[in-house]
């Protein structure tokens, strides 16, 4: 599937941001340790969530949604055999771990191997399942961990990650005693598993902080939940407003997420408005190039990296990207050249050397983040562009394409 993109139009309007991909996938998991039905509201339909949907399916649950609201009951009695295929196809169904290992005290799974954005383990996931008690073997791919029940610890993480600290902290959830996750990932989807866990019954605090504190719980039963506004599908649209040198409104987003980009987009000379729950974007003025260093949150977010290389390649001067979370996230640069972006590459820095104007090009999208740069750069330039591999940019990306045709955007879907 394909993207067919005129460039040169100023993107005006207002856009609504969908829920966010990066949370109710979590949420999606953690509903299997509920006894009771959980309720998601303001899920987004993309596929990532059709895969996790296929997960929790063949794990037992029954899903029914309707709209933007997921139901999810979970089974008498859950399955431990996580569904190959689909684990194989998303990352994100490693997720599925500490809930069943908490829930079912064991679960066999696939290791997801590396993905186009570079090497991605789970040690840390599977070292913190180990610390609270569980057997844990790896063997010709697979991953077996068992627990009688498992039983709250001290886990020190290496490094912040996401997928560890909600793991843990589901699992710790209804562990016995209480786990301590430090050096936990700030992020704001973790909030939203805290706060969803808790909505069950769960005691958890902590989260938004480098310490996690989880008192694990005996059981948790159902809950009502609307998930956060999707964060980095915000920061693509404030930042198709600028490349396009138009004037957005991004409405429904929280803007304390987006502190890192409103930041930078002011820096590189961007109008950037903010009120409760929306962010004005506009280009006034010429669009100085920057430097962007990928941190955890609340630095600035690796997944809006290639939207700001997007708007390096036509800023006015240099800029350096320097992607400290992936070994392997530039990908995406390679396409941009055959747009006439100015680009070198020196392992995991990126300069861009920005140019006048981009020339539309036929180009395939590496990744879901790059596929949406490569889009935010078609739109921008001279001439019509090809954006292929568009299933990558519909894992995380609610109606893409109608959203930037509402503001103005010449895109079609070439199916
Ligand atoms: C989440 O991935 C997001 N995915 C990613 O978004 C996002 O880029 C990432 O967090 C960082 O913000 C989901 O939430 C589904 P990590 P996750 O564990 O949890 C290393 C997108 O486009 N690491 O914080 O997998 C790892 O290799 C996606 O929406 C280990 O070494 O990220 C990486 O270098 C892409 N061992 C770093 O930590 C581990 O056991 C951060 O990974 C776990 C991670």
């Amino acid at each position: 599937m394909r993207f067919s993109i005129a460039g040169g139009t100023r993107l005006s309007g207002t856009v609504r941001v969908s829920g966010a991909k990066n949370s109710v996938l979590k949420l999606m998991a953690m509903s299997l340790m509920a006894n009771d039905q959980c309720v998601i509201r303001n899920v987004p339909r993309i596929s990532d969530v059709e895969t996790m949907k296929g997960v929790i399916e063949e794990l037992g649950a029954t899903v029914n949604w309707s709209g933007d609201t997921m139901m999810v009951t979970p089974p008498e009695r859950l399955g431990t055999e996580a569904p190959e295929e689909l684990v194989r196809g998303m990352r994100a169904s490693i997720q599925v771990m500490g809930p069943l290992l908490a829930k079912v005290g064991e679960v066999h799974i696939v290791q997801p191997g590396g993905c186009s954005i570079g090497h991605r383990p789970i040690d840390f996931h599977l070292k913190g399942f180990r610390a609270m008690g569980a057997e844990v073997e790896e063997r010709y791919g697979y991953v077996r961990a068992r627990a009688n029940r498992l039983k709250g610890a001290t886990i020190y993480l290496d490094f912040p990650s996401v997928g560890a600290t909600e793991n843990l902290m589901a699992a710790g959830a209804l562990a016995e005693g209480t786990t301590v996750i430090c050096n936990a990932a700030r992020e704001p989807e973790i909030v939203d598993q805290q706060n969803f866990l808790n909505l069950m019954g769960a005691k958890v605090r902590g989260a938004g902080t480098g310490q996690v504190i989880v008192e694990g719980v005996k059981e948790l039963g159902g809950a009502d939940y609307t998930v956060i506004p999707d964060r980095i599908e915000a920061g693509t649209m404030m930042v198709a407003a600028v490349i396009t040198g138009g004037h957005v409104t991004v409405q429904d987003v929280e803007p304390e997420h987006l502190g890192f980009l409103i930041a930078k987009l002011r820096e590189m000379g961007a109008g950037v408005e903010v009120s409760h729950n929306r962010i004005d974007c506009f280009a006034d003025q010429p669009i100085t190039g920057t430097t962007v260093r990928s941190m955890p949150y609340p630095g600035f977010a690796t997944d809006l990296q290639p939207n700001i290389a997007a708007l390096a390649s036509t800023a006015v001067g240099c800029s350096v990207l320097i992607e400290t979370i992936y070994s392997n996230r530039f990908h995406y640069l390679e396409e941009m050249r055959k747009m006439g972006a100015k680009v070198i590459i020196e392992q995991s820095t990126a300069v861009i050397k920005g140019v006048e104007k981009l020339t539309g090009a036929s180009v395939t999208a590496p990744d879901l983040r790059g596929g949406a740069a490569l889009v935010l750069c078609a739109m921008a330039a001279d001439g019509n562009s090809i954006v292929d591999g568009v299933e990558l940019i519909d894992r995380g990306y609610e109606e893409f394409e109608r959203k930037l045709s509402g503001l103005g955007a010449r895109i079609t879907r070439i199916e």
